[in-house]
């Protein structure tokens, strides 16, 4: 991997959309650890246990309101903006769809649009979602020039973005903003507790006393990869693109060989594995296949970040991929608020020096 420069990082003022959630909250550790002045802004949540803050600089704000929004901003003036707040989820996407058009695309514009005029914002790192492809079932692996499209409204939200990011780029001829848009595949890591994700419905299972589990579309297959893998490869390209115009674009970040095509099964016989209690009470649930709200295969390339960025993931397999996220879920069971940093900080360092 290349290595992370905490020259280029001490005293950058940055900040995370989404801090409060499960990618914002190691990015924003990760960020502290290598120096960087790091602000969080996020809507304000009543479920305390699903997002929650890491940070000390905190601004509460809807992305949607964009005077509020761009008040926050010329506040803080941030040289670099990772955005990672969305109504990140494909199942509640059906029935919430005014929130998600409108969070995931118009909030995004609001922000687009505040920081390409915002004095000192240079670069803006834009998450969007491997979904954002078209997917013809021929089981293609997708390169950052396959078609756009997305049937379920939380991907065709994310696939909107994405033309409004490359007109964003095309109109921005004097290169006001260095923009990125991050179409990165199933994130699995601890501390991520959004419904309907396969890691928290069997931490759920596991360590919060649930009776039984059933588990939708077993055979499907999703590009899994630990987050911390995600959130330095982020790093790398920020870091990147401000020293250099030419990072502009978009970039896959996705897994290799060993964990292309692991169904959602194999995930499930892994941590059954790992965890000695229960194991006959978590079933299949093998009829919603065919009229299954969420595509069965996505295959990610993610050839052009470890050529262009030249970054290379850490965790490549299975077993390992599950069982360090398990470790940390259970850590956080077991720690209280206060300390909930310290586990971050300890992993992320781990992860750092591996
Ligand atoms: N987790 C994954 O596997 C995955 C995969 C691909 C893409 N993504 C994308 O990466 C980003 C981060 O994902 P995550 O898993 O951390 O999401 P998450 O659901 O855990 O967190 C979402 C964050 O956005 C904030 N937010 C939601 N609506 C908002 C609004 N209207 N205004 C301001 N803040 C708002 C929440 O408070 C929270 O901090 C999202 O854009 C998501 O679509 C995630």
């Amino acid at each position: 991997m290349q290595s992370l420069k905490k020259n280029f990082w001490k005293k950058k003022k940055v900040l995370i959309t989404g801090h409060t959630g499960f990618k914002g909250r190691w990015l924003s550790v990760f960020l502290e650890i290598l120096g960087a002045n790091v602000h969080g802004l996020s809507i304000r949540s009543d479920d305390k246990k699903i997002f929650y803050s890491l940070l000390d600089r905190n601004y509460y704000c809807d992305i949607k309101n964009f005077n509020k929004l761009k008040k926050i901003i010329n506040k803080i003036q941030p040289e670099i903006i990772f955005h990672l707040a969305a109504q990140s989820l494909v199942l509640p996407g059906y029935k919430k769809i005014l929130d998600t058009y409108s969070t995931n695309f118009m909030g995004s514009i609001n922000l687009l649009e505040i920081a390409k005029h915002s004095k000192k914002t240079k670069v803006i790192l834009i998450t969007t979602t491997d979904k954002v492809y078209k997917n013809y079932k021929n089981n293609i692996e997708f390169t950052e020039e396959s078609e756009l499209g997305g049937k379920d409204p939380y991907s065709a939200s994310k696939a909107a973005l994405e033309v409004a990011i490359q007109s964003f780029i095309e109109v921005s001829m004097h290169r006001e903003i260095r923009i990125a848009s991050l179409r990165a595949g199933n994130v699995i890591g601890g501390g991520d507790y959004a419904k309907n994700r396969i890691m928290t419905d069997l931490i759920n299972f596991e360590l919060r006393n649930k009776k039984k589990l059933e588990i939708r579309n077993p055979d499907s297959i999703r590009p899994w990869q630990y987050v911390l893998d995600v959130v330095s490869g982020y790093i790398t390209l920020a870091e990147n693109l401000y020293k250099n115009e030419k990072f502009i674009g978009s970039y896959n970040f996705g897994p290799d060989q060993r964990l292309k095509k692991v169904k959602v099964k194999e995930i499930v016989e892994i941590f059954k594995n790992l965890t000695e209690t229960k194991k006959n009470k978590i079933t299949f649930n093998k009829n919603n296949l065919s009229n299954s709200k969420e595509e069965k295969t996505i295959y990610l390339n993610n050839k052009k970040v470890k050529k262009i960025l030249r970054i290379k993931n850490k965790i490549t397999n299975p077993k390992e991929l599950i069982s360090r996220s398990f470790d940390i879920y259970r850590e956080l069971s077991l720690t209280n608020l206060k300390n909930i940093k310290n586990v971050y900080l300890k992993e992320i360092n781990k992860y750092i020096n591996e």
